[in-house]
């Protein structure tokens, strides 16, 4: 007999579904006697006790499914130890709830913040196990997190439908992808896309070299540049003030426009004269079904879950690593974000191509 506890917390993707149903089916496939609780919009649900006792057949016809089936909702660590509008103890409130159910396990799907709370439930006491999730493949200690190829897939065709029409109007576009501190789908999709210049948070730009660069095209006989930004690219002389100081400036830069990229359109305009669009896809990086790849993912970290959980793993975080799916320490991997190295070999063969970061 196991009892399970199912949440998934933090900005939702695509194969939310198609991870928990690789838990369940490896489960259910192995024990006879199963309950799956599943908490209602992430850690909330957890904290209030609201949950649903599924059965497997909720689990079925979900491998395709974006969202996710018991909702999710942001729910801040540094908010955890902090008593909720009622006093309520939202730790202690946590535990009640996971000891009344007599649970065997939780299984928390999640980023980077979820995982520090997954980490500190599992310093008071409760059996944890974290599938990595998230469209920003940042969780320390995984090569890949779930969501990330689906969001890969979306943001390149984003950038490929700008392509067409950029090249019809002879304009400048700038594409703007999610990322709010590290730059790896930007990365991806952008070479991916073909993107003329791709700037990350980890790399700061200058937007003299930006100008410089769409210059050289335009002096080379191309009529249109692509620029894949990252919502948290920073002009580096922000990047260079401490931390309070780089905030004041980008709270600047953010009551006058909607976004960085809104912002380096309009320097663009002044400093060199061209049209320059920007397109922002938003949530759209997040929605619709898993593709293939994030859907065997997907079925392998579930599976592999069920096998940990069978054999009473806890305290870990299930990860690939070099190809391999492998359970890591969930105290090594938690509270660190894992950010493009500006020496990364993509950003170094990417240059060595011709593309632009702006340093
Ligand atoms: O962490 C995933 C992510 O999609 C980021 O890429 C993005 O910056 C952020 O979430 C958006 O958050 P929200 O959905 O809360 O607006």
């Amino acid at each position: 007999m196991k009892r399970i506890g199912l949440l998934t917390s933090g900005g939702d993707c695509q194969a939310l579904n198609a991870t928990m149903r690789g838990v369940v089916k490896g489960l259910s496939h192995n024990i006879k006697d199963l309950e799956i609780y599943g908490f209602e919009e992430g850690y909330k649900g957890l904290i209030y006790g609201n949950y649903r006792l599924l059965t497997s057949a909720d689990f079925s016809g979900i491998l395709t499914k974006g969202g996710t089936i018991i909702g999710s909702s942001r729910q801040p660590f540094k908010l955890m130890r902090v008593p909720d509008a009622n006093g309520l103890d939202k730790v202690e409130a946590m535990k009640q709830n996971y000891y009344k159910l007599r649970l065997d396990c939780l299984v928390i799907l999640g980023g980077n913040g979820t995982q520090k709370t997954a980490n500190m439930l599992r310093e008071e006491g409760l059996n944890i196990i974290h599938l990595p999730k998230t469209i920003d493949n940042d969780i320390y200690g995984t090569d890949l997190t779930f969501g990330y190829q689906s969001a890969i897939d979306i943001a390149t065709t984003a950038i490929d439908q700008i392509h067409t029409t950029a090249s019809s109007h002879g304009r400048v576009f700038i594409v703007e992808v999610m990322g709010h501190k590290v730059g790896w789908l930007t990365l991806s999709a952008g070479v991916a896309s073909g993107a003329d210049i791709i700037l990350l948070p980890e790399i700061p730009y200058d937007v003299k070299k930006v100008c410089a660069a769409i210059d050289k095209r335009h002096k080379g006989g191309k009529k249109f540049t692509i620029l894949a930004v990252a919502e948290g690219a920073i002009p580096k002389e922000i990047a260079k003030l401490d931390k309070k100081e780089q905030k004041k400036e980008m709270e600047k830069i953010s009551s006058k426009y909607p976004s960085i990229s809104y912002k380096l359109a309009d320097d663009i305009t002044k400093k060199t004269g061209y049209e320059v669009r920007v397109t922002v896809p938003g949530h759209v990086q997040r929605g619709g079904s898993p593709d293939p790849f994030d859907r065997v993912l997907s079925t392998k970290l579930g599976a592999y879950a069920a096998q940990c959980i069978i054999k009473e793993e806890y305290g870990i975080m299930v990860a690939t690593v070099n190809n391999q799916i492998k359970k890591v320490d969930l105290s090594k991997s938690a509270g660190k974000l894992k950010m493009v190295d500006p020496e990364d070999q993509t950003v170094l063969l990417a240059k060595s191509i011709g593309i632009s970061f702006g340093d």
